[in-house]
């Protein structure tokens, strides 16, 4: 069975792996003649590349290279193939662990599985695969104009923000000043020691239709979390009031609509699985990444007991990079939401009308090209046959047909009349 596919929807399958030369996607059926963003791509990337001294000294410049499906910079409506390619993979770091099973990678298990395990890097496990799902949201992100995304960090390692707290953007979406200075350090000393450090974070996103999600199987929720626990090092999700809501009684869960409005939102946006149109806020839990250097007992691929001390260039605290990666996951999943319920349900929204309008002005201004075109096929025929350029008889024969069909169509005869005359205005040029 298929397991790469990132959006079933929109058909985004992802490939790649941190050692290997590079990472991309395949986009199925991409929408045609669209702009390909190339700048809010590179924007995206940037967001997601290490920039701290938390992050892995790992630099890749993330490249695109377009193998397919855009020309003249839009897209074709071919498939769409992207890579990135590795170019600062140091794979010889990883020799000297190439038969131990390093603890918390997924070594041991994909081992169990497949028999042979890439452990360069972490192979297909590692973070650098995330890559993948920041260009996939991008290319999505049109569908979805309304809706911002944002996060904050709540704790990381043993330290917790207060909420109450004011900050200034900053790398780790940390919001209390106060604070902040203490958790550098903090973050700091775990290096220093050799070891890593998780945390949580509170994703929201404001303006999601009410309406989005489908009982039972295809619930948003149900999407969400899948999207989320997709990415390595998540362990944990929680809507709304989260672990609250099992110690209140649900007198004081119930989001009650006071004069027919929901004042509170205790469930995150999403009830029955499907999004109520207010903000949709969920906490994700991550566990510290595995890469450490203190030393660790494990076993051969033999499964012989013996000790590893890892070295190579990891992420000690990988929460600020996470982020985007989580973003886009939900950007993701709310346009395959948005897409599913536009093809199921036949009601367009302002997004869909407006792609709907602005399609039919494109086919209105290529209209006018190819009459211009014929126009000017007309006019060499009259020359070289020694015709008057103008006829008045057949200009009152076009106004008059113009009119029969305005009236016909129920259209504004006036309005059509003036359009047709200004037509013929700049024919006549
Ligand atoms: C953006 C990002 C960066 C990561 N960096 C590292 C890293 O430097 N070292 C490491 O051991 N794991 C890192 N990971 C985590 C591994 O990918 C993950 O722990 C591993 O695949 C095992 O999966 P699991 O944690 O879900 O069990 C990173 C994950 C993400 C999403």
């Amino acid at each position: 069975m298929p397991s790469n596919s990132l959006s079933r929807i929109f058909g985004i399958t992802t490939f790649g792996e941190s050692h290997g030369p590079a990472i991309g996607i395949l986009f199925d059926s991409p929408v045609a003649n669209q702009d390909f963003p190339y700048d809010r791509i590179r924007e995206a990337l940037l967001r997601r590349a290490p920039r701290s001294n938390s992050s892995t000294a790992r630099k890749e410049n993330d490249d695109l290279e377009i193998i397919s499906g855009v020309f003249n910079g839009k897209t074709t409506g071919a498939p769409l193939c992207i890579l990135i390619r590795n170019q600062d993979a140091r794979s010889l770091d990883y020799e000297p662990f190439k038969d131990l099973i390093r603890p918390g990678y997924a070594d041991y298990s994909w081992l169990q599985k497949y028999h042979i395990f890439d452990y360069r890097g972490g192979g297909r496990a590692s973070g650098r695969e995330t890559v993948a799902r920041i260009l996939a949201a991008q290319l999505l992100r049109d569908l979805i104009p309304d809706i911002s995304i944002e996060t904050i960090t709540l704790q990381i390692g043993k330290l917790s923000a207060s909420l109450d707290g004011v900050c200034e953007p900053n790398y780790f979406h940390w919001p209390d000043r106060d604070t902040y200075p203490k958790l550098l350090r903090y973050i700091e000393q775990t290096k220093q020691k050799g070891d890593s450090l998780g945390g949580i974070i509170r994703v929201v996103a404001r303006n999601v239709p009410a309406g989005l999600g489908d009982p039972i199987y295809e619930k948003l929720s149900a999407n969400i979390a899948k999207a989320m626990f997709s990415i390595g090092t998540v362990r944990g999700i929680l809507f709304g009031d989260g672990h609250d809501l099992a110690s209140l009684p649900g007198s004081e869960c119930n989001d009650q609509f006071v004069e027919g409005k929901c004042i509170t939102n205790h469930h995150g946006g999403i009830l029955g699985g499907v999004s109520t149109g207010q903000e949709l806020r969920f906490d994700l839990v991550f566990r510290p990444v595995s890469s450490i250097s203190l030393e660790q007992e494990t076993v051969d691929y033999q499964e012989r007991p013996s000790r590893i001390k890892l070295s190579g260039r990891h992420d000690s605290c990988h929460i600020p990079r996470v982020i985007p990666v989580c973003e886009a996951m939900l950007t993701i999943c709310l346009a395959d939401a948005i897409q599913y319920q536009r093809l199921n349900s036949g009601k367009q929204d302002l997004a869909g009308y407006r792609e709907a309008l602005d399609k039919l002005d494109e086919d209105l201004l290529l209209l006018l090209k190819r009459r211009r075109e014929i126009v000017q096929q007309v006019k060499e025929y009259k020359l070289a046959n020694h015709l008057a350029p103008k006829d008045p008889i057949r200009e009152e024969e076009i106004l008059q047909k113009a009119a029969n069909l305005a009236q016909e169509l129920d259209l504004d005869v006036d309005l059509v009349l003036r359009i047709m005359k200004l037509n013929l205005l700049v024919s006549a040029k």
